[in-house]
């Protein structure tokens, strides 16, 4: 049996009819820029993110680089995130042209480390981006507890955790600003690239409004440097085909995690665990063990690939050279980065494409 790591086409099939339908209603209405799907899709992920304003853009990677330009962050701020993520969080720092402040991890839940963030704050910390990895939240309370001590601003990284929440509120809404991302793998994602940033300020909104258009609200009047960052009407009425489906996916998704769970207990793996307070929406299940690479091999030769999110910390990339960052210097992400195994997740599979997963790993260690 082929179990392919990640299937964006299986929901294709799946709303084939209902999309193309979606699509044909915004070729005959000819408004391809800032129309109505992308109004209403601003208020229905506004509302699974536990906020009250949504602003299309068009990328999660644009949406975190707004968020901060929003935020008034630049130049002689800093801003603490995490090294072991997708590198967009770190990227927006430096596009907006902050100072990059690396946090280390905890090693069972891949987030933040709350204590290693509160001991890099300094008088110039001006936010801290939170990356829910995997489908979880970063320690939100006591993150919180340092940001409303030290006056700072809190982003948080939603691309990977649409739909979980922390305390029973939903993630994107708890901070200044939510960033998400609709990049195709994503658990709500669209045919290209989107993305959003919700918020509950509703100036913060009207800044982000502006930011994402070259700082107008009146046509030909620029009243701040800003971006073309919009979230195509085609991608939004495609995502609002999707969206009602979201909270279906997400349960699917739970039922695979507690299958592979069950079926691998009792091996000498790491098997995910959430911090209390969290449900995941479980974008991403993670092993993680000594000699990664040696199970990564026998997967693949039974029929079930596999992709390392993410074999190289941050802070050891090559853009990040001249920084003065080493090995050695984050510890937990750098084992982490060693011993991760993501599995195949997506709603899509079938229990026997789990079953064939579990059978797989279980095999591996009985040889
Ligand atoms: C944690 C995280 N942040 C930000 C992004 C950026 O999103 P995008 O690819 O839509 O720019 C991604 C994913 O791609 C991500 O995984």
């Amino acid at each position: 049996m082929q179990v392919p790591f990640l299937n964006p086409s299986a929901q294709v099939v799946a709303l084939r009819e209902e999309l193309i339908r979606a699509v044909t209603s915004v070729l005959d209405d000819g408004r391809f820029i800032l129309g109505p799907n992308v109004s209403a899709l601003e208020a229905e992920v506004a509302s699974v993110a536990g906020a009250r304003f949504g602003v299309g853009v068009n990328s999660g990677s644009d949406a975190l680089t707004l968020a901060l330009r929003a935020l008034d962050v630049g130049p002689g701020d800093e801003v603490i995130t995490t090294p072991f993520t997708y590198i967009a969080p770190a990227e927006s720092v430096v596009q907006v042209g902050a100072r990059l402040v690396f946090a280390d991890i905890d090693p069972r839940t891949f987030t933040l480390d709350a204590a290693d963030v509160a001991r890099r704050v300094t008088g110039r910390t001006k936010a801290i981006i939170p990356v829910h990895l995997f489908g979880q939240a970063a320690p939100l309370g006591p993150l919180l507890e340092l940001a409303s001590r030290h006056g700072l601003r809190i982003v948080e990284d939603c691309a990977q955790a649409i739909g979980a929440s922390w305390n029973g509120r939903l993630l994107g809404g708890i901070g200044d600003i939510g960033c998400i991302s609709f990049y195709p793998t994503k658990n709500l994602g669209a045919a290209g690239d989107g993305g959003m940033c919700v918020t509950s300020d509703e100036g913060l909104a009207r800044k982000l409004k502006m930011l994402r258009v070259h700082g107008i609200e009146r046509r030909y009047h620029h009243d701040l440097h800003g971006y073309n960052s919009r979230l195509d009407e085609m991608q939004a009425a495609i995502l609002r085909v999707k969206l009602p489906r979201l909270a279906g996916w997400t349960a699917r998704r739970a039922e695979i995690a507690a299958r592979y769970s069950e079926g691998m207990s009792g091996l000498p793996v790491e098997l995910p665990v959430l911090a209390e307070g969290n449900t995941s929406c479980w974008h991403v299940y993670a092993i993680q063990l000594d000699g990664r690479d040696g199970l990564k091999a026998h997967l693949e030769a039974n029929g079930v690939p596999t992709l390392i999110y993410y074999p190289l910390p941050l802070h050891l990339q090559k853009c990040f050279e001249g920084a003065g960052w080493k090995e050695g210097d984050y510890p937990v992400a750098e084992r982490v980065a060693r011993r991760v195994l993501p599995l195949p997740m997506y709603p899509e599979l079938t229990d026997a494409q789990v079953d064939h997963v579990v059978g797989a790993v279980r095999s591996f260690f009985r040889a």
